[in-house]
């Protein structure tokens, strides 16, 4: 039975997380006082007429969207958006957007007046799953990703799954990435919950998608709270992004983010195997009947070296001591994170993950 809010705690505020079954909330947020509305530009395109229909196109400020834009350039242009719009401190900004908006809205938000009210509508799978809780706003600095940032929640969050409806099939598959992850990471019950509705979710019904929002958000929300500042037990939640995150750099971002992830739970898997971590029967599972239907066909890894992967894990920013550190899912999917792989243990897994998954190599 879905659950119609959900609460949330961090040491800046305590914020709610509403679960919406009507398009009414907009027109709510349209009718508030004080508020300035920035929508990600495309979820303006596909929902103007539809979800959005009841903001005024006269006072949207559309937001460009792209992952060069999330630059401090970016929140330069729109503090100025906002003082045309005569920005005041106890304005609310209510911003509607998947991750690239609730970075740059976020960012925004907590900076001016050094922290105005912030009301976010995620309307991407990764931002409705994932990002929007947690409180992190980050931006990219030159050439790299997510350098600056800053601790910010909203203040309240209203999520709807109609709108994932038009997201094009790369983002959606990137988010249903990060979607099995938190699932994985709850444990059996939940787990086996997706895999029951994956058809479903491939055709992205809103009862299905709703469901598995709130369950990757509750468990999200169970490695985070109380450990708001990334020690512990947060860190678990960097499964599949050991790998992953070197993924993405060693094929300069040509595999989406989520999809790198499921590819480094993959990695993750192999190393937990022959650690004697995992059983073959537990690998198994996980790989046929969680990640492999998470990884579309045409993700390629064409031009990708070993080399490069072992290269970005250790660079890895939350590297501590001279071991590659990697999260894994073990047997009973219990969480544990290894700080002390070592450079061999990763180019054995990445040998075989090369054999048995080629993608295009
Ligand atoms: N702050 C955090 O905690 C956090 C966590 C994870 C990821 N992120 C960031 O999130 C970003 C990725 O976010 P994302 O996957 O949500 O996508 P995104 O923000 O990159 O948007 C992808 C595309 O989808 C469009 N779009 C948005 N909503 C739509 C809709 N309903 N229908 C059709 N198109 C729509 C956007 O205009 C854009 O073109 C990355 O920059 C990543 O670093 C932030
Ligand atoms: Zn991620």
């Amino acid at each position: 039975v879905p659950v119609g809010s959900m609460q949330l705690s961090s040491r800046i505020r305590d914020y709610t997380a509403t679960f919406e079954v009507s398009d009414a909330f907009v027109a709510d947020l349209a009718a508030s006082s004080d508020r300035i509305l920035v929508v990600d530009e495309g979820a303006w395109r596909c929902h103007r007429a539809g979800c959005l229909a009841a903001l005024d196109p006269a006072e949207v400020v559309v937001l460009p969207i792209a992952e060069e834009t999330k630059t401090l350039e970016s929140v330069e242009a729109l503090y100025d958006r906002m003082l045309e719009r005569a920005a005041k401190r106890n304005m609310t900004v209510v911003s509607f957007g998947g991750g690239i908006t609730q970075d740059i809205t976020g960012f925004m938000a907590s900076t001016l007046y050094r922290g105005v009210d912030w009301v976010f509508v995620p309307t991407t799978l990764l931002a409705q799953a994932d990002s929007c809780i947690g409180s992190k706003t980050s931006l990219n600095y030159r050439h790299y990703k997510n350098l600056i940032g800053t601790f910010y929640p909203p203040s309240r969050i209203h999520i709807y799954a109609p709108f994932l409806t038009t997201q094009d099939e790369p983002d959606y598959f990137s988010g249903l990435g990060e979607v099995v992850k938190l699932h994985i990471m709850g444990g059996e019950a939940v787990a086996s919950r997706l895999e029951a509705a994956r058809p479903r979710l491939l055709e992205r019904q809103p009862d299905a998608l709703l469901t598995a929002v709130q369950d990757s958000l509750l468990i999200k929300r169970s490695y985070f709270e109380g450990d708001e500042f990334d020690t512990g037990r947060r860190n678990l939640l960097n499964f599949g992004h050991c790998f992953g995150h070197a993924i993405e750099t060693a094929t300069s971002f040509a595999v989406p983010h989520g999809q790198a992830v499921v590819l480094g739970m993959i990695l993750a898997g192999m190393v937990a195997r022959s650690r004697g971590l995992l059983s073959d029967q537990s690998e198994r599972y996980l790989l046929e009947r969680l990640l492999e239907p998470a990884v579309p066909s045409r993700v390629s890894l064409a031009g990708m070296r070993d080399d490069a992967v072992i290269d970005g894990m250790r660079q890895d920013k939350k590297r501590v001591g001279s071991g590659l550190a990697v999260v894994m899912a073990t047997d009973g999917l219990e969480m544990a994170k290894a700080v002390d792989v070592t450079e061999d243990e990763a180019r054995e897994a990445l040998a075989r993950f090369a054999a048995e998954y080629p993608m295009g190599r």
